[in-house]
């Protein structure tokens, strides 16, 4: 079912059409975030097995992380609530690029993720929007991501979004 464009709540939440909420995130949906983004890794590790091991003790380094970037200022997390049930998120961060640059800092996704039954409904796009917007408020004049090369589904979603391919990224193990 194809998801309306979105309506703006005076609770600052974003409701489409068919009942999916996207919000910020709070501590309490850390578990939620944690098992979808569990399944954004093994996509990674797919995508390129080596880069992308990790460590024994990685959900736990991960849950330290995502606690900080859920209180810090400089970052947020909006997720997608369907029946009270978190099937997505975005997380954003400010990220400093050398100062030499006039746009010496952009409004960097760290993470995106829906849920496979969730897919090709807009909400990917809604999370993007939502943190486009952060990005405008914090002031950032730069809207940036990386993604797999092999990741034809999100490169496609990213380049209807209106982000531009712009440097790839060359790995040799050692
Ligand atoms: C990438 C991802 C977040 C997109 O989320 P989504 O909710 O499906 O995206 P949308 O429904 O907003 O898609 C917007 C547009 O992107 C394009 N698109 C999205 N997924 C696509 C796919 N698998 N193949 C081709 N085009 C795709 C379409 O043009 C789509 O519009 P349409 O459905 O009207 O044709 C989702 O597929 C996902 O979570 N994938 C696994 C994790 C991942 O790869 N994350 C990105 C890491 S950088």
């Amino acid at each position: 079912m194809p998801m309306d464009k979105s309506k703006k709540e005076k609770t600052g939440k974003t409701q489409g059409s068919n009942g999916i909420i996207i919000r910020k995130a709070v501590l309490g949906d850390m578990g939620q975030i944690i098992n979808n983004w569990k399944c954004l890794m093994d996509l990674n590790s797919k995508y390129n097995p080596v880069a992308n091991r990790r460590k024994a003790n990685y959900v736990e380094i991960y849950r330290r992380f995502l606690k900080k970037q859920i209180k810090g200022r400089k970052s947020a997390i909006f997720v997608a609530v369907n029946d009270g049930m978190i099937i997505g998120h975005l997380m954003m961060e400010i990220k400093r690029i050398p100062p030499v640059y006039e746009i010496d800092e952009e409004g960097f996704v760290d993470e995106l993720f829906v849920q496979k039954e969730f897919r090709r409904l807009g909400i990917g796009t809604l999370l993007l929007e939502q943190g486009e917007k952060w990005a405008r408020r914090k002031g950032m004049k730069q809207f940036s991501l990386h993604t797999n090369v092999k990741n034809a589904g999100a490169r496609r979603a990213y380049a209807k979004f209106g982000l531009v391919e712009f440097m790839l990224k060359l790995i040799k193990p050692l």
